[in-house]
């Protein structure tokens, strides 16, 4: 029995003993059967419960309880119950997290609300999904190449719930193999790959008993630590889908060190639980496809489809075992008229979320949509929490840079693959923006080479004109430099933002204010570095037009440096004041809209300057 990994769990509930907490009595569980599916190494735990009302109130709502340790590691929690007698359609119901008065504080607790005709009915079934990751652990954490993977899973035998439930049974599925130990039960036995526990007879709320399985499985524990997925919508009739991964094995480490002997000629002992391909579903009629590393294509990949999907099995370079990670990016090409739809005036693309591996978990994904020049009012709806904001990417023969919209979102299983809508207006005319710049692009080539033809032959050394061309080489190069150097600026200016992000996210202060350290030293070394320049520009003649265009810029971009310090400030101080979220915004609003005002301000200013 692997004592160490036990001990938490163990831990837990004793804490609960101590507090032996009174439960809620507006309802009753007459009947809770449960089914834990630990085939892969995503935990699926369905539970199917049967609910009494006890008494006459109005009751809107049940309470569902997991110990803090699972709810850290819950990807998806979904409620449905059926309409009707059995014949009826699923209903989903809503599922909040909430934090009931005179509750254990080990525990979190999720409130689903229950449907109108409850009252009436007295009784209704509901079947809970819940998904769990990272809660299979490895034990021994090392094994040799030939080894199987063990792990080990802990739970309660009994239904944790706080209300009274009366008759309940649990089923834990395992995928086959070697069971090494589980926790014996007056009620329960092992049947083939199925440990039975239960039925078990009426027993007060928060009713607990520790159980521990011990188990061969050798699917490969496969976690994309970071994937990023851009998905580019082009109006001349096509989506370009780029995914980048790092994925990681993080099942039983490999001990020992790889033998491409031993996992070739021995196929069947060798490198069980080690990755060897991974299946991606892509949408129908997906072309163009291309999977590749840092050292470039892979051609060990294969594709097919039909009218429904179009399935790419992928191979890495060699076998990932516990503990290695890859990095790889696939992308392909897919045909507009099935994403992207019109609805009252406005276009929609209508876009899966998450990643299309078939039992892949992703840490954290990054979901890009790059929307054409010119698209506004952009809106986005996803059917979970999601961390969202916009940004602008800029390509050649973009005149403002393509609109982005990014998505965020941590703990994603293969149940978060669903569709989501990205809404915008686009005026058709800027559809033709690119073609007239390409057009008018090549006209001023044109004019540019013949006046060049005949003005330079026209032009002595020693003349006037001359030495006004030079002088005037020297000031476009200055301005070039106090150009580098504002960019200099605002990848700066970039880098406190982003530090603001990350501080939303970790609640990390002090390296928050690290980051402003440093960004102040550069800014102040940058202001330096203008000065000369500047001067130079003050007193050249050739530079008189330009010249109160450069020294707004600067002085722009000062009052944004400002402005951004001053939100900065205000952030950080808010985090240590442990402040809430709408506090801050309030806060923060003056300055994010002068900081608008002047972003615009310098975009034209760059604009006016770069034509020069
Ligand atoms: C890799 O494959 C893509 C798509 O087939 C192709 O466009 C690209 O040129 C290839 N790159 C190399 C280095 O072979
Ligand atoms: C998005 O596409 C899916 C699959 O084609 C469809 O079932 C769903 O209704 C669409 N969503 C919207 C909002 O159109």
């Amino acid at each position: 029995m692997p004592k160490e990994v036990g001990f938490g769990c163990f831990l837990f509930f004793l804490s609960l003993a101590i507090w032996s907490p009174t439960g809620r009595s507006d309802l009753v569980i007459s009947k809770a059967d449960r089914r834990i599916d630990l085939t892969s190494h995503i935990v699926r735990v369905l539970s199917t419960l049967k609910v009494e009302k006890d008494g006459s109130g109005v009751v809107s709502e049940i309470l569902l309880a997991f110990p803090n340790m699972q709810a850290k590691n819950l990807a998806n929690l979904k409620a449905l119950y059926i309409e009707g007698k059995g014949k009826g359609s699923a209903v989903s119901l809503l599922v909040t997290e909430v934090h009931p008065e005179g509750m254990p504080q080990e525990l979190t607790f999720y409130s689903i609300s229950l449907p109108e005709g409850f009252d009436k009915m007295k009784t209704m079934t509901l079947n809970i999904l819940a998904i769990f990751t990272h809660s299979l652990q490895p034990f021994p954490e090392e094994i040799a190449q030939s080894d199987a993977q063990l792990v080990v899973f802990q739970d309660s035998a009994y239904y944790l719930s706080p209300y009274v439930v009366k008759s309940q049974s649990l089923s834990v599925i395992l995928p086959g193999g070697r069971v090494e130990s589980y926790t014996k039960h007056p009620n329960g036995k092992l049947i083939e790959s199925e440990i039975k526990y239960g039925p078990f007879g009426k027993l007060p709320p928060f009713s607990y008993s520790p159980i521990v399985v011990h188990f061969e499985n050798n699917s490969p524990f496969v976690i994309a630590e970071r994937l990023v997925r851009e998905i580019e919508v082009s109006h001349w009739g096509s989506i370009q889908v780029t995914e980048h991964y790092d994925l990681v094995h993080r099942g039983a480490k490999n001990k020992g060190g790889f033998s491409r002997l031993d996992y070739q000629s021995r196929s069947f002992m060798g490198g069980r639980s080690s990755l060897r391909h991974l299946i991606a579903q892509l949408p129908p009629r997906a072309h163009s496809v291309y999977y590749r590393d840092e050292i470039g294509n892979i051609s060990t990949s294969h594709l097919w489809g039909d009218s429904r999907k179009t399935q790419l099995e992928i191979e890495p370079r060699f076998p990932i075992f516990g503990g290695w990670t890859t990095s790889f990016t696939i992308g392909y090409g897919l045909p507009l008229d099935h994403f992207l739809f019109a609805e009252e005036g406005k276009r929609f693309l209508n876009f899966t979320f998450g990643c299309p591996m078939n039992e892949v978990v992703v840490d954290n994904i990054i979901v890009k949509v790059v929307l054409p020049e010119g698209s506004k009012g952009i809106t986005v709806s996803v059917p979970f929490m999601t961390k969202q904001w916009q940004e602008i990417k800029v390509t050649h023969l973009d005149v403002t840079g393509r609109p982005v919209v990014v998505v965020e979102k941590d703990n994603v299983v293969p149940e978060h693959n669903v569709y989501f809508q990205v809404y915008y207006t686009f005026n058709n005319l800027s559809l033709l923006w690119e073609p007239l710049m390409l057009i008018f692009g090549f006209f001023l080539l044109f004019v540019a080479c013949i006046v060049y033809m005949h003005a330079d032959i026209s032009i002595s050394k020693s003349s006037a004109s001359y030495i006004a061309k030079l002088q005037w080489d020297e000031v476009q190069a200055t301005v070039q430099q106090v150009r580098n150097v504002i960019n200099r600026c605002f990848s700066v200016h970039e880098k406190l933002e982003a530090s603001l992000h990350d501080l939303s996210r970790t609640g990390d202060i002090q390296s928050c204010k690290a980051t402003r350290k440093a960004a102040d030293g550069l800014l102040k070394e940058y202001s330096k570095e203008l000065k000369p320049l500047m001067v130079f520009l003050q007193s050249s003649s050739q530079a008189a037009q330009i010249w109160p265009k450069v020294e707004e810029l600067v002085a722009k971009e000062k009052e944004m440096q400002e402005k951004l310090m001053q939100k900065h400030s205000t952030i950080v101080d808010c985090f240590e004041k442990k402040h809430g979220g709408r506090e801050i915004d309030n806060r923060v609003a003056p300055y994010q809209q002068k900081l608008a005002v002047l972003k615009q301000e310098v975009d034209d200013l760059l604009e006016y300057i770069d034509e020069i």
